[in-house]
């Protein structure tokens, strides 16, 4: 079987809610019925839970997730993905970017896990990463000062909107870069970096996305605050459709980022942010501040107009007040 066959194959399964008849893939491939056939007997050889339904076609019964799979049948990305990692387990895909790293390999690369036994989110939480999740890490070393390094975390942010948008349109960012549906939390960012006085070695950006809820629920600390992407979604999600558009919009306001600065990036995340002009809390500790979400700063600091005037919030945790949907804090 051909690399184009296998690919081809993959992807038309994978993006298909439908059966697809091995005559209709042997025409677009311009093959015979009978190599389709041969080439689904290696793929299932390979791990791919292919199902025959009643003489009618082909069914990819659950994701088949891979490296090549990823990269085939996408637009060529400019500055991410040339060369894309894809592991069963890790400790945690933000480590192993940071070990590729440190070995030297370039910017661009992309780490996937199934699994993480280690996964990180920030403020030193620990991500659950279920059956069904997207967890993936993107090594990059940009030309920007240490201190501009937060503003990746909203470029990342302005990307995963996108993306996800067209599986679920309800999705909005809350500050400083998590990714909600009605509320609960989908997806979360943590970005780190290895950075000298004035000169950044390399930033990680670290993604993980909820695709489907654990079929044993979700751990009791986060019940009411995760949702996953089927939970709000009439159609099948499918691991390798979400993955291969979180790469593209990754790469796409990335270059935006690096051409054309920050403010394209500033406004798109301000339109996509669920508080902008709405009242809120911002929980510090033991303590909150309350005001108006009146702006994003070059730092990707929050400017709160309070009653007393305006107040910059680099750190805390963002409740949205006056909104039913959206009141649980994520
Ligand atoms: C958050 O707390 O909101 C950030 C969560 C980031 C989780 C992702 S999953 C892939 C990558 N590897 C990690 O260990 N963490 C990030």
């Amino acid at each position: 079987m051909s690399q184009h066959t296998r690919n081809h194959i993959l992807n038309r399964l994978s993006h298909s809610q439908q059966t697809i008849s091995g005559h209709l893939l042997a025409q677009e491939l311009g093959i015979s019925r009978s190599a389709v056939w041969k080439s689904i007997d290696q793929l299932r050889k390979q791990g791919a839970n292919i199902e025959a339904v009643n003489g009618q076609g082909y069914q990819l019964k659950s994701d088949f997730f891979d490296a090549i799979t990823i990269q085939s049948n996408m637009p060529k990305l400019k500055r991410l993905g040339q060369n894309i990692m894809h592991f069963k387990q890790l400790d945690s895909t933000n480590r192993e970017a940071m070990r590729q790293g440190e070995a030297g390999q370039p910017e661009g690369l992309v780490i996937f896990a199934d699994e993480q036994s280690a996964g990180r989110g920030r403020l030193g939480r620990t991500w659950h990463t279920c059956d069904d999740s997207l967890a993936l890490s993107l090594l990059l070393r940009p030309a920007l000062k240490p201190e501009q390094v937060p503003q990746l975390s909203l470029v990342t942010a302005v990307a995963l909107h996108h993306a996800l948008s067209h599986f679920c349109p309800d999705i909005r960012i809350k500050w400083p870069n998590d990714l909600l549906i009605h509320g609960a939390k989908v997806s979360g960012i943590l970005t780190e970096m290895r950075a000298e006085p004035g000169m950044v070695h390399a930033v990680i950006v670290g993604i993980g996305i909820n695709l489907h809820s654990p079929k044993q629920g979700w751990p009791s600390d986060i019940k009411h605050k995760a949702c996953s992407l089927q939970d709000h979604s009439t159609q099948p999600i499918s691991k390798l459709a979400v993955a291969q558009a979180t790469l593209h919009a990754l790469d796409k306001y990335y270059d935006i980022y690096l051409q054309q600065g920050f403010a394209p990036i500033r406004e798109a995340w301000w339109q996509a942010h669920a508080a902008s002009g709405q009242k809120v809390r911002v929980h510090q500790g033991q303590g909150y501040i309350e005001g108006i979400a009146h702006s994003l700063d070059e730092d990707g600091a929050l400017i709160l107009q309070c009653s007393h005037g305006k107040k910059r919030i680099i750190a805390g945790e963002l409740e949205l007040l006056n909104s039913i949907s959206t009141k649980v804090k994520a």
